[in-house]
């Protein structure tokens, strides 16, 4: 089996889901954020990345998110939004949220999901916890979500896609389940 440092950072990376308090340092965001923007996209960089780490601004999205959920009829969002106790960023003390151009010719889901999973292993490569969050973008759907558009700078005809929840791990990840079989097929 062949074994370089970027495939060893793809198989260790999991999703961390408790952070310390203490901030990231501003050259591990910037060193994050120029791993996104070098994802692969097919609408000419037509996205947007939103950085929070302003605690009453994290705290209101978490709040929004599950205002949103405890009214949907998935069963399990509901639980969650009902949960005082759940905090849907894990007290992550930074978010990047992932916005892409609406207007671009092709679906920006994917380019902004690319974007996404190079925040993540960028994060694994600098020892941060990370998790790929999709509950806080509920919040968007609030009936505050315009004003939290506007709050957040959200530039205009972009839609926020994805979004990375980043801090200090708390803990040391476990180890990533096996993979299923039969998953691959060769036609050679
Ligand atoms: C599109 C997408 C949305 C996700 N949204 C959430 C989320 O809202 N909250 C969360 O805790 N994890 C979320 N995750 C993380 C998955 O739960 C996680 O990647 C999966 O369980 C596999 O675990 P691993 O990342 O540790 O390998 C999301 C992952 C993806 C790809």
């Amino acid at each position: 089996m062949i074994v370089t440092e970027t495939l060893k950072i793809i198989k260790q990376r999991r999703s961390i889901r408790s952070f310390k308090d203490e901030q990231i340092k501003e050259e591990e965001l910037q060193a994050v954020l120029e791993a996104g923007l070098y994802a692969p996209n097919a609408g000419d960089q037509a996205w947007h990345f939103t950085v929070i780490q302003n605690q009453e601004v994290l705290d209101r999205l978490n709040l929004a998110a599950k205002e949103v959920a405890a009214q949907m009829d998935f069963e399990h969002l509901r639980a969650l939004g009902n949960n005082e106790k759940f905090n849907c960023l894990y007290g992550a003390p930074t978010l990047i949220i992932v916005s892409g151009n609406e207007q671009a010719p092709i679906p920006l889901e994917a380019d902004c999901a690319a974007a996404t999973q190079n925040l993540l292993l960028a994060a694994e490569s600098l020892g941060l916890g990370s998790c790929w969050i999709f509950f806080v973008l509920l919040a968007f759907n609030a009936p505050q979500g315009s004003e939290l558009r506007k709050l957040l700078k959200i530039p205009g005809g972009y839609k926020p896609y994805t979004s990375v929840a980043l801090g200090y791990k708390k803990a040391a990840a476990v180890q990533a389940p096996d993979r299923k079989p039969n998953l691959i097929t060769y036609i050679r």
